[in-house]
């Protein structure tokens, strides 16, 4: 009987990074769970990579679906990657923001990226590796359009991500985050159709251009893998240049 490949969860993997992740991952011979509140997105993604990969949908801000979804999957296997691709923007102006905004966000953003990351980790054994998405706007108060919620959010993700190593390393579980700049994707496409916002996010990259999904989900595999192995509760900016210390 054939060896049980190792399991990789992706989350959001319907669309953008998400979907690039579950492509670069299934190429590097990893058995992909596709886990998309969109249920037909992540249906075709997991098609689309081969016919050994699994698709669910999941909504990761509801507790029970996400444990659900963790507890069903490691039935099948042995869950060694996660990578917390869902995500929504939000561009609601500071002085227009409401709890309610802030709390949407913060259900899919920050709730969303925890209950993925404890429910995989409640089924994950040593040496299982964890990458979190956080963005720019997480690291500088806001980016590409982002505003208040948005960026918070994600500075949020950075912070657990980091939490979440320190509390997961006595698992040997390793936990990282990467932090995206503008990524031509359907999120970024929703903030650029505003007047100047392309030029204003461009100019600010010194390679001057947005990166391609893959480019990210190159990273997150490599921090998926053995190849990372000494690197735990780090932020890796993939922005061409955005941000710098
Ligand atoms: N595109 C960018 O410029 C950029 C920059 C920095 C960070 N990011 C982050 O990267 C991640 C992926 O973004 P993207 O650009 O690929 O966006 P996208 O909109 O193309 O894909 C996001 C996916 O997440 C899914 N999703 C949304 N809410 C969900 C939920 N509650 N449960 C399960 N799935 C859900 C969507 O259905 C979609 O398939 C997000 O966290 C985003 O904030 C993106």
């Amino acid at each position: 009987m054939e060896a049980r490949r190792r399991i990789a969860a992706v989350t959001g993997a319907g669309s953008g990074i998400g979907a690039a992740t579950a492509v670069v991952l299934a190429g590097q011979g990893w058995r992909v769970a596709c886990f998309d509140r969109d249920g037909d997105a992540a249906a075709a993604v997991a098609r689309r990579i081969g016919s050994d990969h699994l698709a669910r949908r999941v909504d990761v801000a509801d507790e029970r679906d996400v444990t659900a979804a963790f507890t069903e999957l490691a039935a099948s296997g042995s869950i060694e990657g996660l990578a917390t691709c869902a995500g929504i923007l939000d561009v609601t102006q500071f002085m227009e923001l409401t709890p309610e905004i802030f709390r949407r966000i913060y259900d899919v953003n920050v709730i969303g990226t925890f209950l993925s990351i404890r429910e995989a980790a409640k089924h994950m054994a040593e040496g299982a590796r964890i990458c979190t998405v956080a963005s720019v706007a997480g690291l500088r108060g806001g980016g590409v359009g982002g505003t208040g919620a948005y960026a918070a959010s994600k500075g949020a993700v950075v912070a657990l991500s980091k939490n979440a190593a320190r509390s997961l390393a006595e698992k040997k579980i390793s936990v990282n985050c990467v932090a995206p700049g503008p990524i031509e994707t359907p999120m970024l496409e929703s903030v650029w159709r505003f007047p100047g916002v392309q030029q204003r996010a461009l100019s600010m990259v010194p390679q001057g251009r947005a990166g391609r999904p893959e480019e990210v989900a190159e990273t997150i595999a490599w921090l998926l893998s053995p190849a990372a192995s000494y690197i735990d509760g780090a932020t890796l900016t993939v922005d061409g240049g955005l941000v710098m210390p």
